[in-house]
């Protein structure tokens, strides 16, 4: 069965480019009324122009789909939730996608290099999806997908600035899958690999061909759908590749008595080895073998609001 979106409303954030229009499009074909967000600037962050989202609806409406153009930073979520608000009285899906680079060395790398790329990527998919929490709670229903990058997952030599903020969306989804759970709404993330105006400068343009745009939708779109199957979970997406990426935890070492960074170093291969790794997917999980050191179970979750 064809995975539909009628009645459903979704934002894409910068969806004018490369893999946001790729999403707004795939949306829009399945009945989805879409809110096309994009600033319209350049891959640095530099200017605007109103005319980079209208041309994705444009083209979604001359196809027979349904769509409205935002044009505001996704630093003014507020305002894109509004869109969607005004346009559609609801919000079903977010998508935060928007971004933009400023690679530099950290020895090179300017404070507004750093403040540009936390504000559109990290702070930007904050305020979006801060602004369409309420109404996701209140319809008992959300879809929420973060666009991180393997960058942050594995650190990347001139992206400190992008690293950071992108790991940091996986970090709030990780704890907005949990704390939407009693509300159906999921949260997960996809690191995309796809040819686009961000890659052209650092991929061969045969290679920037095979990844198409087109190849990470599936993921989005499904992630995006009732029938979304996990929440919280981090999903490397590109060229026809879906993988899933977790967190692996050694069995770790255990010193009964006091003891010294000397007692660490003498047992630093076996603290170190992956031999029956473990694979938490939640904190209580992750502290099994500080508890089994402590004898007693551990309550971490801070008071409930
Ligand atoms: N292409 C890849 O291989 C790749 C790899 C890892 C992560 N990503 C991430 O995927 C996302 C999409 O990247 P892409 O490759 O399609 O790039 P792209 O440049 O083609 O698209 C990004 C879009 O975001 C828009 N945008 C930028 N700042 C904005 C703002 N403040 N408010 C609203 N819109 C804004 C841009 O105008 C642009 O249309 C980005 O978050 C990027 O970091 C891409």
């Amino acid at each position: 069965m064809s995975l539909r979106f009628d009645d459903r409303v979704v934002i894409v954030t910068g969806a004018g480019n490369g893999l946001g229009k790729s999403h707004a499009l795939d949306f829009a074909r399945r009945g989805a009324k879409v809110v096309v967000n994009d600033l319209g600037g350049g891959i640095a962050g530099e200017g605007a122009s109103k005319s980079v989202a209208q041309g994705v609806v444009d083209e979604i409406k001359a196809a027979g789909g349904e769509a409205v153009a935002n044009t505001d930073s996704v630093e003014d979520g507020d305002k894109v939730v509004q869109t969607a608000l005004d346009a559609y009285g609801r919000i079903d899906v977010v998508v935060n996608n928007a971004g933009v680079l400023r690679d530099a060395s950290f020895a090179k790398m300017a404070d507004a290099d750093w403040d540009i790329i936390y504000r559109v990527h990290l702070y930007g998919a904050y305020k979006v999806t801060k602004a369409a929490w309420p109404h996701m709670r209140n319809a008992n229903y959300g879809r929420i997908v973060m666009t991180t990058s393997v960058a942050g997952i594995y650190g990347n030599f001139g992206q400190a600035n992008y690293a950071a903020a992108k790991l940091g969306l996986f970090g709030l989804a990780q704890t907005l899958a949990i704390e939407g759970a009693s509300k159906n709404i999921l949260c997960n993330t996809v690191a995309p690999t796809a040819g686009s105006r961000l890659t052209a400068t650092v991929l061969p343009k045969e290679v920037l061909e095979a990844l198409k745009p087109e190849y990470v939708t599936p993921a989005v779109v499904l992630l995006g759908h009732e029938s979304c199957p996990v929440s919280g979970k981090l999903f490397e997406v590109g060229g026809g590749w879906v993988s899933q990426t977790r967190w692996e935890q050694t069995q770790g070492v255990f010193f009964r008595d006091d003891f010294s960074a000397e007692d660490l170093r003498a047992k630093w291969a076996e603290a170190t080895s992956f031999e029956n790794a473990r694979h938490a997917s939640k904190i209580s999980e992750s502290k099994t073998g500080l508890e089994e050191r402590l004898g007693r179970k551990l309550e971490l979750a801070p008071q409930k609001t």
